[in-house]
């Protein structure tokens, strides 16, 4: 009955599923990913990397295909990094789902995840201290003490495993990127750091692994954080740089689910507060909300006229 129908759709099905199954390989030890990687760079492949925590969303996916757009062979790794965690009920709650993870990375351009246990990581404990001077001393850094240290503990000691051409973050993370670009500057590691976009929900909240910890009422409010940004950016001829932050606060505040952190208007690239609309440099306005126990952030650019 080779030509029932049926049997034709299922044996398609089965084919689909094996290659969806044989291209998507998890990996949890360094040996392994290394042995896999030297064979692609034999290949003459360049290796893309998008370092993740998991609990995936568009924004990852994001990554992801930029990854598969610039280079030829792509790796993610998900690993909930303790070290970058201040808050240990925060490290507690963050999102875990590694099938989930799989499944929505098996039609992308992923072709290998690496998923580590701490120990593999960390087999000892990293005791290395960095230094980013003033980039660290605002914003997340200095909400976050420690948080930097252990995000460039961890993507250093990713680096040295996976050793990519490119590797890809996004722009949500804004100081993160800063740093991350500075490490690799200051320790002279020979990888491309590559900026991508912020990925929104169509109502314009930035998408966070996190916002999945949100209730239905708090992700309904948390649409105020980037809607009042985005009105923020057409409020530069009227305000000055501090009137505009005190506003920005000010009616975030006003939403009874939202208290906000910080807001602060930085040079893109030295990340120190603006004083003046009139200073040189992109300025961006980045902000972190706490939606109840959730903790958001966001970021808008305010580009020189
Ligand atoms: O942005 C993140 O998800 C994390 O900080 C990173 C870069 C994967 C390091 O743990």
């Amino acid at each position: 009955m080779i030509s029932d129908p049926a049997v034709i759709v299922l044996n398609y099905l089965f084919t689909l599923h094996a290659h969806f199954h044989t291209k998507m390989q998890v990996i949890k030890h360094i040996n392994d990913l290394q042995t896999i990687l030297d064979v692609k760079r034999k290949e003459g492949l360049s290796i893309g990397f998008v370092p993740t925590m998991g609990a995936l969303h568009e924004g990852h996916l994001s990554l992801v295909r930029n990854a598969g757009q610039q280079t030829d062979f792509v790796v993610v790794s998900i690993f909930v990094n303790p070290t970058q965690f201040n808050d240990k009920g925060d490290l507690e709650r963050y999102p875990r789902d590694l099938r989930k993870d799989t499944q929505l990375l098996t039609p992308t351009s992923c072709q290998l995840i690496f998923a580590p246990e701490v120990d593999e990581i960390y087999p000892e404990p990293d005791t290395r201290q960095f230094n980013f001077g003033p980039l660290e001393q605002v914003m997340e850094g200095k909400f976050r003490p420690g948080h930097f240290n252990g995000v460039a503990q961890v993507v250093s000691r990713l680096f040295d495993i996976v050793c990519p051409d490119k590797a890809f973050f996004g722009q949500k993370d804004f100081q993160q990127l800063a740093i991350i670009r500075e490490m690799v500057r200051k320790l002279k590691l020979p990888v491309d750091v590559i900026s991508c976009p912020i990925i929104r929900e169509t109502d314009g909240l930035a998408m966070s692994s996190r916002n999945m910890l949100l209730t239905p009422e708090q992700r309904h409010n948390a649409v105020h954080i980037s809607a009042t940004l985005f009105e923020a950016v057409n409020k530069t001829a009227e305000l000055s740089v501090e009137e505009l932050c005190r506003w920005v606060v000010a009616r975030i505040n006003e939403n009874e689910y939202l208290n906000t952190e910080y807001f602060e208007i930085v040079n893109e690239e030295s990340l120190q507060p603006v004083r003046n609309w009139k200073d040189a440099g992109n300025k961006v306005g980045c902000i972190a909300v706490h939606c109840g126990k959730i903790r958001l952030i966001d970021n808008v650019v305010f580009r020189n006229t």
